[in-house]
């Protein structure tokens, strides 16, 4: 039984083979957080003894020191001076509440949420508490969802006016957890465009620290996460408490650190510029956060929370499938093309063994520059003679799939979409507009803008008759206001953009099954759960260089399976850095992502053409252990001058291990590299030199990494058990 419910002590005990989460209602009416982590039989000590310090100072509401005790709903006013992660204005403008437990439930499998994308569980249980503030009305659910076989929780929380009046929500969390013994680090991944999720380590110092986004998008300078690291823990050992966050909107994911050393941490929708009405009866649903307790450290929490997205968030046809080697042509013309250019290009890579073709920006309205034509899906005739259609029909006979580039949530003030429906996009009226990219967005919270948005994707995919789709999203939101929102319900725009565009992407995605979605915001810009959900793909990063894309994939990595990060091999000089790397190196890190090339492929001279077929062989041929094995971290480039990562296959039969070098530096002794995740009774034969390693032996000893020269060298090894 997953959950176990036992009505003497009032204990819920959630758990798999692994771990355990447990609830107790203390005085029977508050739902305290007692313990989570390895999995243990039962937790006997009462949470009472260790709550009160000095009496004196503490407050209490029936008798509990809400101010010290560990909460599963926790919220400011009636006793606990920390922050809590439910803020409800009332009629008559307080905002404490009271919440006790009134029932419970114990559910089969998992129910999605209402609007928003959530992680499947057909064999997971799920534990509902509902709570309720007896003068206010405010009534509280609480769900908790175990997996057997994936080390997380997913947790979410409802909010139902249960009252006579209409109430505000200002904040509204998705999950809390109080831990009582500190953590002595907290791992965040923080960036900027070029430089996504990067990972930044810190103590944990009394006081609030943590990530936040306030743009509208989870963006690229934070990634709704964070990770409670134990002392000692790290890469391989160690006890890590991680939560995520299944949403693509700004987010807050923080710690705070009391005077005792314990630990709030919080994650959730952000508070900042938020709030919602409720009228009576109405209910307002958060979205869903995922708590991961590893105790082999980071590189234990991120399989756990791969398995997480690839068993239970992706979904669809290409979700588990093998995914198609494709060309895009952005870093190859820009703007600057024609249908000529186009299926030349297309020719070259199809002789070089790539499956699809991506046309990206430019080939609507009259878009030579990033100034104008956003909203108007229209194909450039003069760029594209006969039509998208035209060129899907060319591209398609060459033998190759075709691909499209949209970026559905924007307009451009030079657009006849702009022209006819100026108030359609996020605007303060009467306010000078604030472009980004030259570009304004669209408000998703409106109806008929997002009928509009499907009506216009709907038909390009139709008309261009597509297998593929890239869908960008290049600004971030400011300037809040909507046209169709009451000045009394502004706050709401941020969330309602989200909802809108969820909306949005559920409507395509369910009305094209077969085509391959690649989510994409100026690269990695809203690299998250939610948006995993309904594309299980993501341009990682904006950046291409080899060198750049070690730290941007190893970080990426902490979260999100390889299946889900788009990597390409682009041209050198790379055009973001300048800087020169071997195609080799380039082609190897693109390996641990969904693969393909971002270059004009018909300026290279045959022998890298030569090597570009064989190195798309290899690809096909390792796909699935590449994409869907388990993947281990083994050398940090934030650590050194090498990245190193496996990813063994379920069966530990063969593995394929990458290891790079950044700038040379002379006098160096080889590496010896120590493995994970092999069988250390098989013995395993490197494919290309035929050595024979036991599986103990690497992963004790190491396998030794050549000396290389040059700069930024690569080492592929691809290791098959023998029989
Ligand atoms: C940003 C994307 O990340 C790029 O790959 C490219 O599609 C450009 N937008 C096009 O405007």
């Amino acid at each position: 039984m997953p959950i176990l419910y036992s009505p003497e002590n009032h204990v819920f005990h959630l758990q798999n083979a692994n771990i355990s989460y447990i609830i107790r209602l203390v005085a029977g009416k508050y739902p305290i957080h007692q313990y989570w982590g390895r999995r243990v039989r039962a937790i006997h000590a009462d949470a009472m003894e260790r709550c009160c310090t000095q009496e004196e100072e503490n407050f209490t509401l029936h008798g509990l020191p809400l101010d010290t005790l560990p909460q599963e709903c926790p919220v400011y006013g009636c006793g606990d001076l920390r922050q809590g992660m439910l803020e409800v204005r009332q009629a008559d403008g307080s905002s404490a509440l009271d919440l006790c437990y009134v029932s419970h439930e114990i559910l089969k499998g998992k129910p999605a949420l209402k609007g928003l994308p959530s992680a499947r569980g057909d064999d997971a249980e799920t534990l509902v508490l509902r709570l309720q503030d007896e003068h206010s009305g405010v009534e509280v659910e609480l769900s908790y969802t175990v997996y057997p076989d994936v080390d997380v929780i997913a947790r979410n929380l409802r909010v139902i006016n249960g009252g006579q009046f209409p109430l505000v929500l200002e904040k509204a969390l998705s999950a809390c957890v109080d831990f009582e013994n500190a953590h002595e680090q907290l791992m965040t991944l923080s960036g900027a465009w070029l430089r996504e999720r990067q990972i930044y380590t810190r103590p944990l110092t009394p006081g609030n620290q943590g990530v936040e986004s306030v743009r509208g998008a989870s963006s690229h300078q934070a990634c709704p996460f964070m990770a409670l690291l134990k002392p000692g823990a790290a890469e391989d050992s160690g006890e890590v408490y991680a939560l995520s966050l299944c949403y693509s909107g700004s987010f807050l994911a923080n710690v705070f650190v009391d005077s005792n050393d314990m630990a709030r941490a919080q994650i959730g929708i952000q508070p900042f510029q938020f709030s919602w009405e409720l009228k009576p009866g109405e209910d307002f649903q958060t979205p869903e956060a995922y708590l991961c307790y590893s105790p082999n450290g980071l590189n234990g929490m991120s399989r756990e929370f791969h398995h997480l997205c690839s068993r239970y968030i992706t979904r669809g046809a290409f979700a588990h499938a093998a995914r198609p080697l494709l060309i895009n042509n952005w870093e190859a013309t820009y703007f600057n093309f024609n249908e000529e250019k186009l299926l030349e290009l297309a020719s070259c890579a199809k002789n070089a063994g790539i499956d699809l073709f991506v046309l990206d920006d430019g080939w609507f309205g009259h878009r030579d520059l990033d100034n104008c034509s956003l909203g108007d899906w229209v194909d450039d005739r003069r760029k594209l003679p006969e039509g998208l259609r035209g060129l899907s029909d060319r591209i398609h006979g060459l033998g190759l799939k075709f691909g499209l580039w949209l970026e559905p949530e924007m307009i451009s003030p030079d657009s006849d979409l702009y022209r006819a429906h100026p108030d359609w996009c996020i605007h303060i009226p009467g306010r000078m507009q604030v472009e980004s990219r030259n570009q304004l967005v669209l408000d998703l919270s409106r109806k008929e803008v997002r009928e509009y948005v499907i009506d216009a994707v709907c038909a390009a995919m139709e008309r261009g008759n597509v297998d593929y789709v890239k869908w960008d999203m290049n600004r971030n939101i400011n300037m809040l206001h909507s046209d169709g929102l009451d000045s009394a319900h502004q706050k709401e725009l941020n969330h309602r953009y989200i909802l809108g565009l969820y909306e949005i992407l559920e409507a395509v995605t369910s009305r094209f099954p077969n085509v391959l979605f690649e989510s994409c915001a100026g690269g990695g810009g809203r690299f998250d759960f939610g948006m995993m959900y309904y594309m299980p793909q993501a341009w990682c990063s904006d950046d291409s260089d080899a060198f750049m894309r070690c730290r941007i994939q190893y970080g990426t990595s902490m979260l999100f399976p390889v299946s889900t990060m788009g990597a390409h091999v682009s041209a050198v000089p790379n055009h973001q850095t300048g800087r020169i790397t071997p195609l080799f190196t380039r082609a190897a890190v693109a390996m641990s992502g969904t693969y393909g090339y971002e270059l004009d492929l018909t300026k290279l001279p045959e022998e890298e053409l030569e090597e570009i077929r064989r190195l798309n062989e290899k690809v096909k041929a390792l796909q699935p252990l590449l994409l869907y094995g388990e993947f281990y971290r083994l050398r940090s480039p934030f650590e050194g001058n090498e990245t190193a990562f496996m990813s063994v296959s379920e069966d530990q039969s063969e593995a394929i291990v990458t290891h790079v070098y950044g700038p040379a530096q002379p006098n160096m002794l080889p590496v010896l590299l120590p493995l994970r995740g092999l069988d250390p009774e098989k013995d395993y034969r490197d494919v290309e030199s035929g050595r024979i390693y036991g599986g103990d032996e690497l992963m004790s000893h190491g396998l030794t990494i050549p000396r290389t020269w040059g700069d930024y060298m690569a080492t592929q090894l691809h290791l098959v058990a023998v029989k």
